[in-house]
């Protein structure tokens, strides 16, 4: 299975970025963390991040093209304000599910709408790097 971890805007600055919300943990961590959670399964797992609302859009058309099975997007602030990304989503057809580090519905009234939400089959929020591992799981299964 091809699964594809789209991680949005300023996450590459994890363990920098508000350590108060996001932690110490380091995006190296992070993708270091997704890679163990796929260690001996069936699954060929690409991990992009990128600070550019068309990039992340260019990565999910080339989703399609490649037969991606799934996507996890972490799309950072673009969650709230992304018709783009959320088309794209939709566009492709791939089963996609939304992750956030932190719990989305706790903390500023502008980050409970999530444009993203609209494309996506669950969302997983507040469980830090278990949110990711979470979201590889319910593809597994
Ligand atoms: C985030 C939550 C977003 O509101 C924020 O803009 C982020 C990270 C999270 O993982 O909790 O960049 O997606």
């Amino acid at each position: 299975m091809k699964l594809l971890v789209i991680n949005g805007p300023n996450l590459n600055l994890l363990g920098v970025r508000e350590p108060s919300v996001y932690g110490t943990d380091t995006y190296e961590d992070l993708c270091n963390f997704l890679k163990k959670c796929v260690l001996n399964k069936d699954v060929e797992l690409e991990i992009y991040q990128s600070n550019h609302e068309g990039a992340i859009i260019d990565k999910i058309h080339e989703a399609y093209y490649k037969k991606t099975n799934g996507i996890i997007i972490n799309p950072g602030a673009y969650t709230h304000t992304s018709i783009a990304i959320m088309d794209a989503i939709k566009s492709v057809m791939i089963p996609t599910l939304e992750v956030h580090l932190s719990d989305i519905t706790k903390r500023e009234e502008f980050r409970k709408v999530s444009y993203i939400g609209l494309a996506c089959e669950k969302r997983i929020m507040g469980k830090g790097f278990l949110g990711y591992q979470e979201a590889i799981e319910y593809f597994i299964k």
